[in-house]
C-alpha cells in the first residue's frame, strides 16, 4: 500500500471506463489513427492485402507483417523510422487460399515466413496523419529467412551446426518476435519468444533430447507446419536448428544492408523484451524476462563500457548473464551464470540457459513479460502476467513453483508487477530490494488477495499485465494481454487495455481500451512526445475496417497537439 499524497495527480487525463466496445477508446481530448496494418505494402510495387486469400508469398514479402507486437521509433537527423515486430501468424486467416491450411504448399510456407519477423519503415506525418513512406531506402522486411550472424559464446559451437551452416555462425531468420529493446547507440533489439512451436519430426524413431524438451520443442506436427516445405523445421533432418533460435537479435534500422546479429551472450529462452539501462559505471545492463510459467528473470552486464561517440556496436557480444533470486525479506540477488557456478561452458550457458539458471537455484516466476527501467531513478519493473497452473511443471527439467516472494498467490489469474531497486543506485550491483508495485485483481468480486493491492479499485482494475514501458517523465505505461470475457472473476474489466502508473504515489489510471479480443502491446513515442505509437495485436471483431480484423499499429495524439501527458 502506498502513502496518500496530496499533490495534484501527474496523470492529467480523464480515466477511461472499462468497455467491450470494438474500437479504440481514449480519454476526452485524444484521438487515434491506424499507421500500418497487416498486409500494407511498404513498396509501390506491392499490392494491397487480399483478405479472401491472405495474399501470396510474393505479396507478403513486400508488405507489413502480421501480429505486430513490440516497436520502436528512431529519429535519424529528422528521418523517422519505425521498427515493428511481427510475432506470429493466424494460419487459418493467412492460409485462407488453402481451405484452412491443413496442407501447406511451398508458397504458403514462403508467405508464413514473410509475415513473421520485423517490419522497418520510414513514417512521416502529413496533414495531421502518420503514414508509411513507400519505397523509402530505409524500408526493410526481416523474415524467417533473413541471414543473421551468430555472435557471442554460442558462435561456432557444435550444437549450432547444421547442414546448411556447418560452421555454426550464420542462422536464417527470426520468428515469434515478441517484445523489443532499443540501445542508446541506435539499434533495435528484437526478442525471439515461442520459437519452439515451429518444429516437428517426420521420423518416429527420432529421440528428442531433454535439453529441447525444457524449451517446449516437440516432435508432433508443428502449429505452423513449415516442415512440410522446409527441411530445417524437421528435427529428424536438422536436429540442431532449434538451438539457433530463442535469442535477442540486434538490428541497425538505419542500414538496410546490415546483417542482423543474434546476441547469444544474452541467453537462450523465450525472450519477452530486452530493456537496456546504462549503469553509472558505463556497463550496459539488459534486463530480460523468460515468459513461461516457472521460468526466470535475467540480467546481462556487458564486459565493455558504453561511451558516447565511441563504437558501441558490439557491446552486446560479450558479458555476464545473471539470474534473479528473490528472498522473502524483500531482498534479492543476481546470481552469475558462469562455468564456475554452473559447471557448464560459456557456450553451453548461452544455449541451455534455463538449465544453467536451474543449477544456481533461481526463483521460478509467474511468467516474466516486459521489463521497464525508470529513466529518472535507478530501479526496474517486470510484469508477471499470470500463472494459471501453479504446481504443474511446464516443461521437462523445470523447477518447483511455490507461491512465495514476488509470486504470492497460488492460483494467479490476475498477475502482478514486481520492482527492484539495485543497491547503491547501481544497475550492476548484485543485490537489490524489491516489492510489488501492483497486484492486479478484482475488488468487485473478491475481498481477499484476489481483490488486488490497495492501488487497485473497481474503476481501474485489469488483469494480465504484459507490455510495460516508461515515458520520459517516468510514468509507467502498462498494457494487458489477458482475459477479456468481462464475466465471472473478470467482470467489469472489459477488453484488454492500457493504463498509466505513477510509481511514486502508486496511482494507476486507465488511458485506453482496445478493440474486441485484442492484446495491447508495444509502445513508442515520437521525439516530441506528441504521438504515442501502440500495437493492437490479434483483434477479433471487425476492427479496424469493419470487416476482417487486422493487427495494426496505431498513433495516438492529443487534439490540441501537445505532448501525450
Ligand atoms: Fe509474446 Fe510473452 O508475449
Ligand atoms: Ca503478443
Ligand atoms: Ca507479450
Ligand atoms: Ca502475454
Amino acid at each position: 500500500a502506498m502513502a496518500a499524497h496530496h499533490q495534484p495527480s501527474r496523470l492529467a487525463f480523464d480515466m477511461v471506463k472499462a468497455t467491450t466496445a470494438d474500437t479504440i477508446t481514449l480519454p476526452k481530448g485524444y484521438t487515434w489513427q491506424v499507421v500500418a496494418s497487416w498486409g500494407d505494402p511498404l513498396w509501390s510495387k506491392g499490392v494491397p492485402l487480399d483478405t479472401n486469400t491472405g495474399g501470396t508469398g510474393a505479396s507478403q514479402e513486400m508488405a507489413f507483417g502480421d501480429n505486430n507486437d513490440g516497436l520502436a521509433f528512431f529519429n535519424h537527423n529528422g528521418v523517422f523510422v519505425l521498427a515493428v515486430n511481427n510475432e506470429y501468424v493466424n494460419p487459418k486467416t493467412l492460409n485462407a487460399n488453402r481451405e484452412g491450411g491443413e496442407t501447406m504448399t511451398a508458397d504458403d510456407v514462403r508467405k508464413n515466413k514473410a509475415a513473421h519477423g520485423v517490419s522497418i519503415m520510414e513514417v512521416a506525418k502529413y496533414d495531421g496523419k502518420w503514414s508509411i513512406i513507400k519505397d523509402s531506402k530505409f524500408n526493410r522486411r526481416i523474415t524467417a529467412d533473413t541471414e543473421m550472424e551468430i555472435t557471442g559464446p554460442a558462435r561456432g559451437h557444435d550444437l549450432m551446426k547444421t547442414s546448411a551452416d556447418p560452421r555454426g555462425v550464420l542462422a536464417k531468420g527470426t520468428w515469434n518476435n515478441c517484445g523489443q529493446g532499443q540501445t542508446p547507440w541506435g539499434t533495435y533489439l528484437t526478442c525471439e519468444e515461442n520459437f519452439n512451436s515451429y518444429f516437428a519430426a517426420s521420423d518416429d524413431s527420432y529421440q528428442l533430447p531433454d535439453e529441447l524438451k525444457r524449451y517446449g520443442v516437440s516432435t508432433s506436427e508443428g502449429r505452423y507446419k513449415w516442415e512440410m516445405a522446409d527441411d530445417r523445421f524437421d528435427l529428424a533432418k536438422e536436429p540442431n536448428e532449434p538451438n539457433r533460435f530463442g535469442y535477442v537479435v540486434e538490428i541497425d534500422p538505419m542500414n538496410p544492408n546490415s546483417r542482423p546479429k543474434k546476441r547469444t551472450a544474452l541467453g537462450r529462452f523465450k525472450h519477452e523484451n530486452a530493456e537496456v539501462a546504462i549503469a553509472a559505471n558505463g556497463h550496459v545492463v539488459v534486463y530480460l524476462g523468460d515468459d513461461e510459467r516457472g521460468e526466470f528473470l535475467y540480467r546481462f552486464v556487458s564486459k565493455g563500457k558504453y561511451q558516447v561517440g565511441a563504437d558501441n556496436s558490439d557491446l552486446l557480444a560479450e558479458g555476464t548473464l545473471y539470474v534473479a533470486k528473490f528472498h522473502d525479506n524483500n531482498r534479492g540477488e543476481w546470481l552469475a551464470l558462469t562455468p564456475a557456478t554452473t559447471g557448464m561452458t560459456e557456450a553451453e550457458i548461452a544455449i541451455h540457459t534455463r538449465q544453467a539458471a536451474s543449477k544456481v537455484g533461481a526463483t521460478t516466476m509467474d511468467r516474466p513479460e516486459w521489463v521497464a527501467a525508470n529513466p529518472n531513478k535507478v530501479e526496474a519493473y517486470c510484469c508477471l502476467t499470470n500463472n494459471k497452473n501453479r504446481g504443474v511443471k511446464p516443461n521437462a527439467g523445470g523447477d518447483a513453483t511455490p507461491a512465495e516472494g514476488p509470486n504470492p498467490r497460488v492460483k494467479n489469474n490476475f498477475g502482478q508487477i514486481v520492482r527492484w531497486e539495485p543497491s547503491n543506485e547501481d544497475h550492476t550491483a548484485n543485490d537489490f530490494k524489491w516489492d510489488l508495485f501492483v497486484m492486479a485483481g478484482n475488488p468487485a468480486v473478491f475481498d481477499d488477495a484476489y481483490a488486488g493491492s490497495a492501488n487497485v479499485n473497481k474503476d481501474n482494475m485489469f488483469n494480465s499485465p504484459d507490455g510495460l514501458k516508461f515515458d520520459r517523465n517516468g510514468l509507467l505505461w502498462i498494457q494487458t494481454d489477458g482475459n477479456y470475457s468481462n464475466e465471472g472473476e473478470f467482470a467489469g474489466q472489459g477488453n484488454n487495455q492500457m493504463l498509466v502508473g505513477d510509481t511514486e504515489t502508486g496511482e494507476i489510471k486507465r488511458f485506453m481500451v482496445g478493440p474486441t479480443k485484442c492484446e495491447v502491446t508495444g509502445a513508442a513515442w515520437s521525439s516530441d512526445y506528441s504521438t504515442m505509437f501502440v500495437s493492437i495485436q490479434h483483434p477479433g471483431g471487425t476492427w479496424p475496417t469493419g470487416a476482417t480484423p487486422l493487427s495494426s499499429v496505431i498513433a495516438i495524439t492529443r487534439e490540441d497537439g501537445r505532448a501525450i501527458v
